[in-house]
């Protein structure tokens, strides 16, 4: 483990920061091992910046809910594979991803599907290959329900399935929302991160006109937040604009989770009591009283 040279702040909560609402997280069951199973919510992590603690969140929310002896699959539909890569999966060895599952109807999901260090946590990689995707996908049937049809049957097997999406708005993102429940959204405390939300927004609206009436917005979490005036500003407009959104726990900025990437495991395992840790825990507690999860 490293040396705390870097001085990591404790748990951070919107209630603490604010003092003006109830602390609100209840507490939620663990499932037992004999528990039955699905079916699962569907939640899109979704932003279409890149580097604000999309995959980050993903790993770290799904290691949480596992924990809680929820069944979860994770699927990568980013072409980048930082989720796989996150998970010790080396991308370039891989034989099937996503991708073939996307673009051949009678392809196996169990071909594709690997299992994770973390038990009772699952895994659908991409690589590469799933940028040509995009183009792949244009002349097919019901194109932006490809990913719909793929996860539909999973459902029955799962309590939750996290899609970590890729930084834009395109097919791929639009298949991530057709297929989803709920949207996830991290924010980086940062200026621009309000007008990125409110064009995502937008773009939500239009998806549950057109393709998914049912998908809603379960909540923002805030990433990468630091103890500056900055970050606090930035934190109360967000907070001032979507009180009922924002989750309760914020991610504070910690060296931790790139050497997590690194290490090719969930900050929950390489770093079990640290506060990023600890953090994400609670988020997990929220994100099941929201009804993200069974
Ligand atoms: N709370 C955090 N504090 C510090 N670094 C973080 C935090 N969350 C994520 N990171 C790091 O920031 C980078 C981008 O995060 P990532 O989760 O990959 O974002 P995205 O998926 O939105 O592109 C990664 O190197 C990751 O390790
Ligand atoms: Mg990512």
């Amino acid at each position: 483990m490293s040396n705390k040279s870097t001085k990591e702040l404790d748990l951070v909560t919107v209630n603490e920061l604010f003092k003006n609402r109830q602390k609100a997280v209840p507490n939620v069951k663990s499932f037992a091992s004999g528990d039955s199973h699905g079916p699962a919510k569907t939640i899109a992590v979704v932003n279409q910046k890149g580097g604000v603690g999309k995959t980050t969140t993903t790993i770290s929310l799904g290691a949480s809910l596992a924990e809680m002896g929820r069944r979860v699959l994770l699927v990568d539909f980013d072409p980048q594979g930082s989720l796989s890569i996150g998970l010790g999966v080396i991308t370039d060895e891989l034989e099937s991803s996503i991708y073939n599952l996307l673009m051949d109807r009678n392809a196996s999901v169990d071909e594709v599907l690997l299992k994770t260090t973390v038990p009772g946590m699952d895994l659908i990689p991409s690589d590469i290959m799933l940028s040509g995707a995009e183009i792949g996908l244009v002349n097919e049937v019901a194109r932006e329900q490809s990913l719909k049809r793929i996860l539909a049957p999973l459902a029955l097997e799962y309590d939750v399935i996290l899609i970590d999406c890729q930084p834009s708005l395109g097919l791929l993102t639009v298949n991530a929302l057709t297929a989803a429940d709920l949207i996830l959204v991290p924010l980086q405390c940062e200026y621009f991160a309000l007008r990125g939300f409110k064009l995502l927004k937008e773009i939500t609206s239009k998806i549950q006109e057109r393709l998914n009436p049912d998908l809603a917005i379960i909540g923002i979490v805030a990433t990468m937040f630091e103890k500056t005036a900055h970050s606090k500003e930035v934190l109360a407009r967000i907070y001032e604009a979507f009180p009922s959104l924002l989750f309760d726990t914020v991610i504070s900025k910690t060296v931790r989770f790139n050497e997590t990437t690194a290490a090719g495991e969930p900050i929950t395992s390489y770093a079990s009591s640290s506060p990023g840790a600890t953090a994400y825990r609670r988020l997990a507690r929220e994100v099941i009283a929201r009804g993200g999860s069974r």
